[in-house]
């Protein structure tokens, strides 16, 4: 157990590029580090960045492979391919691939299965960051979202985003621990024990940052005791249940649009207009005005260059009255909003 997801994309990352360079790094060849690439979406979150600048990736090494609204935001399995074999042809050394089921802007969800195949071909570091949508596969119906997870090194999932727990929460599995320890181990005279010099203990200070740790699994275990599986299921279908009802009312009123269809338990929905860059400024509007209540809080995103807001249930108390008030709040805001512009024609 990790405390975020940006610790675990850094300790696999450093474990990726370790065995890249034990592996194949020719000892003669100190410029080797720099040689290494990585990979993920443009959509991919922007700890990803910084895990590479942490780890020593150059800037100019990171292929952050640009998706589009018509496959979802989901990363294009042509597209990684076609990434890869040009650095190879150029002499570079792939070496990780970080990809997202639910992905933070809009819940895409790369197609793990496709990639990963891709990925290993090229004995790539597969990462799967399911931070976020990776609490929704407890439930059966959404377990094809992880279909091929059986293949990849590493998996992250925070259940302090979606699962009835508080910061900080991430769980990290990987294939090979014994990697994470060859890169990450310490061994101070001052930490040695009977114990730990036999073996028969793992040592997590050798899987993290840190050399200390919270007892964070402590917490787990007793939300997945006290709530037990039927009701963090219970918990999740009602959330997403929540989304689509919300989904429903922007479909069913003329004057907005959803931009994508809603994964999970967002929506990532808009006031409809005619030339964008005064549907953006519109619906910049709104967002304020919307927050500006105080009873509702919204947050917004651009994907493939449109602007939207982002309506998220997920919070552990919400019901469905408290959708239907959202909305309330929602359209009574931008009636505020549109009367400030008489000239436009909103009501499709
Ligand atoms: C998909 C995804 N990955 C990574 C992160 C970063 O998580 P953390 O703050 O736990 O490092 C987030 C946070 O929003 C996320 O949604």
């Amino acid at each position: 157990m990790q405390g975020t997801t940006s610790e675990a994309i850094i300790c696999t990352l450093i474990a990726a590029r370790d065995r890249a360079t034990e592996e194949i790094g020719p000892s003669h060849d100190i410029d080797f580090a720099s040689k290494l690439v990585v990979y993920g979406s443009d959509q991919t979150h922007s700890t990803f960045r910084k895990a590479c600048k942490l780890v020593g990736i150059r800037p100019s090494n990171i292929r952050l492979i640009p998706t589009t609204a018509k496959s979802n935001f989901a990363l294009s399995p042509l597209d990684l391919q076609k990434a890869i074999e040009a650095d190879v042809a150029a002499g570079l050394v792939p070496v990780y691939l970080c990809l997202t089921v639910g992905t933070t802007s809009t819940t895409a969800v790369d197609p793990v299965e496709q990639l990963v195949h891709i990925a290993t071909d090229y004995d790539i570091w597969v990462h799967v960051d399911a931070a976020y949508a990776g609490s929704a596969c407890i439930c059966p119906e959404f377990r094809h979202y992880l279909d091929g997870i059986e293949h990849v090194d590493s998996l992250s999932l925070a259940p302090h985003k979606w699962l009835l727990s508080y910061l900080d929460c991430c769980c990290l599995w990987v294939r090979r621990p014994d990697l994470l320890v060859k890169s990450l181990s310490t061994n101070p005279e001052y930490l040695k024990n009977k114990l730990s010099e036999s073996n028969s203990v793992v040592d997590y200070k050798d899987w993290q940052i840190g050399t200390g740790r919270r007892f964070r699994s402590l917490r787990l275990w007793l939300v997945l005791r006290s709530y037990g599986l039927g009701s963090l299921q219970a918990h999740i279908r009602s959330d997403v249940r929540l989304a689509q009802i919300f989904e429903g009312f922007v479909q069913s009123d003329g004057r907005f649009e959803t931009v994508l269809p809603a994964n999970f338990g967002l929506v990532c929905f808009r006031l409809r207009g005619f030339d964008s860059k005064r549907t953006e400024a519109l619906n910049k509007e709104l967002l304020e005005q919307v927050n500006s209540t105080g009873r509702v809080y919204i947050t917004h995103t651009i994907a493939g260059g449109v602007y939207m807001l982002r309506f998220a249930v997920g919070s552990t108390l919400t019901e469905e009255h408290h959708v239907v008030a959202a909305w309330k709040v929602i359209t009574e805001s931008a009636e505020t909003v549109l009367t400030k512009e008489p000239d436009r024609i909103v009501n499709l």
